[in-house]
C-alpha cells in the first residue's frame, strides 16, 4: 500500500485556506499541514528583502519538521518574490500563487481588467512582467489594497467588518461610468488569497457585475498533476494547522470546511 502524500500549504495568514479548500477537493487522500505565518502578518506591509529573508529559511524549517512531498506557497505577496529562491534551496516541488492576469485578459469582453492585490504584489516586477507578456491588448488597472487582507482575517475570525470598509478598498477596481459603459472593467483578478474569503460580499458591494478570477482551482489542478495518480492509501492522520505566533486556535468550527470537514489539530 502506498503512503499518502503530505502537502504543506503556506500563507501569511488564513487566506491560503481558499487554496487549501480546492487542493483538498482534488487530493482528499493527502495529509495536509497548513501554516499561517501570522507572527509576520501582513506580508503586504513588509519590504521585498524582508519577505525573502523571512520566508526562505522558515519554509526550510517547515520542510525539516514535516517532510512534505510538495509545498504550496498560497500567497501572491510571497510567491511573486520567493519561488526561485525556494527551488534553488530545497529539492522538492513547489507550487506558487501569482496573479491570474493571463486568463483574465483572455476572457475580458470589454478589454478592461483590474488586478486587486496587496500593495506589495501590485508593485512587483513579476506582476508588471505578467502584464507586459499577457495583457493581450487589455487595459490593466493595478489596485493595491492596504487593508482588505486584514478585513478578511477579521471576518473569518467572527469579527464585524463594515461594508463601507470593504467597498472603499474595492472602489478603484471599477473603471468606467457604469454597467452600460462598453469600456468598463468587466473582470477583477483576486491577486491575494485572502480575498476569496470575502467573495459574497465583494459581489454584493460591487458597483456593477464583473467576473472575479480566483486561481485556486488551477493551483489545485497543478498540485494534482505534480503528485501523479492517487494511490490506494488514504490519510488517517487528519490535518494540522500551525500558527507561527503559536497562538492557540479558537477558529476550528470556521476552519473545518476548508479542510474538507476534518478537524485540524
Ligand atoms: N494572502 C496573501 C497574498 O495572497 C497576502 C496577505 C498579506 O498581506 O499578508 O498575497
Amino acid at each position: 500500500m502506498s503512503t499518502p502524500p503530505t502537502i504543506l500549504v503556506f500563507d501569511s495568514g488564513l487566506g491560503g485556506l481558499t487554496v487549501l479548500r480546492e487542493i483538498v477537493r482534488a487530493r482528499s487522500d493527502a495529509h495536509f499541514v497548513y501554516v499561517a505565518d501570522d507572527a509576520y502578518f501582513p506580508y503586504g506591509h513588509h519590504t521585498e528583502d524582508e519577505i525573502i529573508a523571512r520566508v526562505v529559511p522558515l519554509v526550510g524549517e517547515l520542510i525539516e519538521a514535516h517532510a512534505p512531498d510538495l509545498v504550496v506557497i498560497a500567497c501572491n505577496t510571497a510567491s511573486t518574490l520567493v519561488m526561485s529562491h525556494l527551488r534553488d534551496a530545497y529539492p522538492l516541488p513547489f507550487v506558487g500563487t501569482v496573479p491570474a492576469i493571463k486568463p483574465a485578459c483572455a476572457s475580458s469582453k470589454t478589454r478592461r481588467v483590474s488586478v486587486l492585490g496587496t500593495r506589495g504584489t501590485v508593485k512587483r516586477e513579476y506582476t508588471r512582467k505578467l502584464i507586459s507578456d499577457f495583457a493581450q491588448g487589455c487595459e490593466v488597472t493595478l489596485v493595491g489594497s492596504g487593508e482588505l487582507a486584514s478585513l478578511a482575517e477579521a471576518a473569518l475570525s467572527g469579527q464585524t467588518v463594515r461594508d463601507e470598509d470593504i467597498a472603499a478598498e474595492l472602489a478603484p477596481c471599477f473603471v468606467g461610468t457604469g454597467a452600460g459603459d462598453p469600456a468598463r472593467t468587466d473582470t477583477v483578478v483576486l491577486a491575494c488569497t485572502h480575498y476569496p474569503l470575502l467573495l459574497e460580499r465583494l459581489r454584493r458591494l460591487a458597483p456593477w457585475a464583473v467576473d472575479w478570477i480566483d486561481p485556486a482551482p488551477a493551483i489545485a489542478r497543478r498540485v494534482a498533476y505534480l503528485l501523479g495518480p492517487v494511490g490506494t492509501a488514504s490519510d488517517t492522520a487528519g490535518a494540522e494547522m500551525i500558527f507561527t505566533s503559536k497562538r492557540p486556535h479558537t477558529l476550528s468550527a470556521a476552519l473545518t470546511p476548508f479542510f474538507g470537514g476534518r478537524v485540524p489539530a
